[in-house]
């Protein structure tokens, strides 16, 4: 990280839940940016297990899990020689920043964020308090490194304006010591929806076995759930900002060619749903095949990304813990040196 020629690179910051595999619309809304930024910026990714056990998981899983992201992020295209790949649990520091946060965030705030509603309205949901204070900590994860910019996608805006208003809160109670995140929004495919119901957003959970494309799916499986995503009523190949199926299958060729929406309605103009179906599971095939490929070898190698965590750790600790120690001061929290002795 960081470079000779003394002018200062903006700091990115982001992750992944490592619940599941990831899937098309991680990749396009998300990993994707993130490669490209490691050429202009110092790059932390990490993965939020600590934001995972919010909802229950399997230990063994989760570990499991863990892992695969890894490999995933690896696969990508992220370099570890460029940027700090890392876990959250293993990095002292973003429980302590999310508690003292946490001091400074008004309980009505949380309740009214939209993915606690979503996930508190779930019958049967569990709802730990851990669910509520999700927000809080995704604020510390990403004030905890000074991050100038967090790519996400679309889903995690409202997270993002909650951590510039608890910065702003912090620094006009405690002075100028957070600094002030931008998001980062991919602009096409910052939103990619369910192959089977455009009305909600690809996911790891979803339970309709069509609906999301992941990263391990055969060349045949990938095919088989473009084949059968759901378009319009019409016959033309037509992005009518309606948010029907069609208009998804098109943003996501778009993103996955390079090139505008308009461009592939023209290329499309007398296609076929089922040509153009057909050419946009190609599309898919050509990019995700050989990330598939890299994430298998990558997973016969444990010792790898443990090598490559360890090494995404020692670059995350120092950061983090200059800003607990900053953050600790700010607040009045006495401070020992190293011999015992308090310093007033
Ligand atoms: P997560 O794990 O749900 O998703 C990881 C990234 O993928 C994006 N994404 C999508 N983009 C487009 N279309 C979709 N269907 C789609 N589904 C997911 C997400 O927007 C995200 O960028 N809370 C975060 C993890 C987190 C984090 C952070 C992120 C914890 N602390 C600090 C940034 C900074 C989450 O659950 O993302």
């Amino acid at each position: 990280m960081g470079q000779g020629n003394g002018k200062k690179r903006p700091r990115v910051l982001t992750g992944m839940q490592p619940t599941a595999v990831v899937h098309l619309g991680n990749f396009l809304g998300a990993i994707r940016t993130w490669v490209a930024l490691q050429e202009d910026c110092d790059c932390l990714f990490f993965l939020p297990d600590m934001h995972a056990i919010t909802v229950p998981q399997d230990p063994n899983e989760l570990r499991t899990n863990t892992l695969a992201g890894v490999a995933a992020y690896l696969a990508c295209g992220i370099d570890p020689d460029r940027s700090a790949i890392f876990v959250q649990s293993q990095v002292w520091g973003h429980a302590e920043l999310a508690w003292t946060l946490g001091c400074h965030t008004p309980i009505g705030q949380l309740e009214r964020m939209t993915q606690f509603k979503d996930k508190a309205a779930r019958p049967g949901a569990f709802i730990g308090a851990g669910l509520l204070y999700y927000p809080v900590l995704m604020a510390a994860d990403i004030l905890l490194y000074d991050a100038d910019r967090v790519p996400v996608g679309d889903d995690q805006r409202q997270h993002l304006e909650l951590t510039r208003d608890l910065a702003e809160r912090f620094n006009a109670i405690h002075g100028p010591v957070l600094t002030m995140p931008e998001p980062y929004v991919a602009g096409n495919c910052s939103r990619v929806m369910s192959l089977q119901n455009p009305a909600v957003k690809m996911s790891k959970s979803d339970g309709n076995g069509l609906a999301t494309v992941f990263l391990t799916d055969s060349d045949e499986q990938i095919r088989k759930k473009f084949r059968a995503a759901v378009t319009d009523s019409k016959k033309e190949i037509r992005h009518r900002g309606d948010g029907s199926g069609v208009a998804n299958l098109l943003e996501i060729f778009s993103a996955l060619a390079g090139l505008p929406v308009a461009d592939v309605e023209k290329r499309h103009e007398t296609s076929s749903y089922g040509a153009f179906k057909d050419e946009l599971a190609d599309l898919a095939i050509a990019v995700l095949a050989p990330i598939r490929k890299k994430f298998f070898e990558l997973q016969k190698n444990p010792d790898h990304l443990l090598q490559v965590l360890e090494r995404g750790r020692e670059m995350a600790q120092p950061i983090a813990s200059a800003t607990v120690g900053r953050i600790n001061r700010a607040v009045g929290f006495l401070e020992l040196s190293k011999g015992g002795e308090t310093k007033l």
